[in-house]
């Protein structure tokens, strides 16, 4: 199953992929948390890539890419995958697409996750994030049991550097200007699946199974 999550910062893309490349056996690939480990750890990367990420803007392509190739060769990734957050640009969905017809493969699907920018803000200023088990948890719509603390692990929750009002205003825009044009691309390409995600948990869940089911069942010559 090749699978790729599409949609603004805040629409659900990691919420929702965790639970797919479970279902479908596959790992979860996340450029956003694939840098923020970067930048933990101090990388040459991580250096490279920080002032891009804390300011709202996307990574070049070229690193983006070659991240990417790295752990597209993985074994794990040999049966599929679900991409959150890559690809963002059109170089980046082309290089992609050219990527896996070199190995005779192609994408099964890309959902476009579609919520109204003003509900995004709010869900991002809101959002905390578990440092250790990457759980997600919202302040007042997913509270954690025990304020500030991780209901998993007992880590202390973070507040992304770059889910601030202005930040998330540049990430809007830019996902405006840049990945936007992506949803015409697969448009065409007759990939793209549109789930209304500004709805409950659950029931955005629901439609993607219905959704991507039979695409799993039908790639399962290839998986
Ligand atoms: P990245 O980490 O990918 O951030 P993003 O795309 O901006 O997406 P988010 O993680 O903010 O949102 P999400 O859609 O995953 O929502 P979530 O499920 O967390 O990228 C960060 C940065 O890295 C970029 O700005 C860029 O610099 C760089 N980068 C990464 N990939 C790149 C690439 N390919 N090219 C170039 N640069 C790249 O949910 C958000 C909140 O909403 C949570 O609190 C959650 O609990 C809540 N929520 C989720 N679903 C619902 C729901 N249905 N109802 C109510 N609340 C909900």
């Amino acid at each position: 199953m090749r699978l790729v999550l599409l949609g603004p910062p805040g629409a659900g893309k990691g919420t929702q992929a965790g639970g797919l490349a479970r279902r479908y056996e596959v790992p979860h690939i996340s450029t956003g948390d694939m840098f923020r480990e970067h930048g933990q750890l101090g990388t040459p990367l991580g250096l490279k890539i920080a002032r891009f990420m804390q300011s709202g803007q996307l990574v070049p392509d070229d690193l983006v890419l070659e991240m990417v190739e790295e752990r597209l060769t993985r074994e794990d990734a040999r049966r599929g995958f679900v991409c959150d957050g890559f690809p963002r640009t059109l170089p980046q969905a082309e290089s992609f697409a050219r990527r896996l017809a070199s190995h005779g493969l192609a994408l099964d699907g890309v959902v476009l996750l579609e919520v109204p920018f003003q509900a995004l803000i709010r869900r991002l200023c809101l959002r905390r994030v578990c440092p250790r088990c990457g759980a997600l948890y919202h302040l007042e719509d997913r509270p954690p049991r025990q304020a500030g603390l991780c209901d998993a692990d007992g880590s202390v929750l973070l507040h992304r550097e770059d889910d601030h009002e202005e930040i998330i205003r540049e990430r809007l825009e830019v996902y405006q200007q840049q990945t936007a044009p992506l949803v015409a691309f697969y448009e065409k390409a007759t990939l793209l699946f549109r789930v209304d995600s500004a709805r409950p948990v659950e029931n955005i869940r629901a439609d993607l199974y219905e959704i991507l089911d039979p695409l799993y069942e039908r790639s399962g010559d290839t998986r």
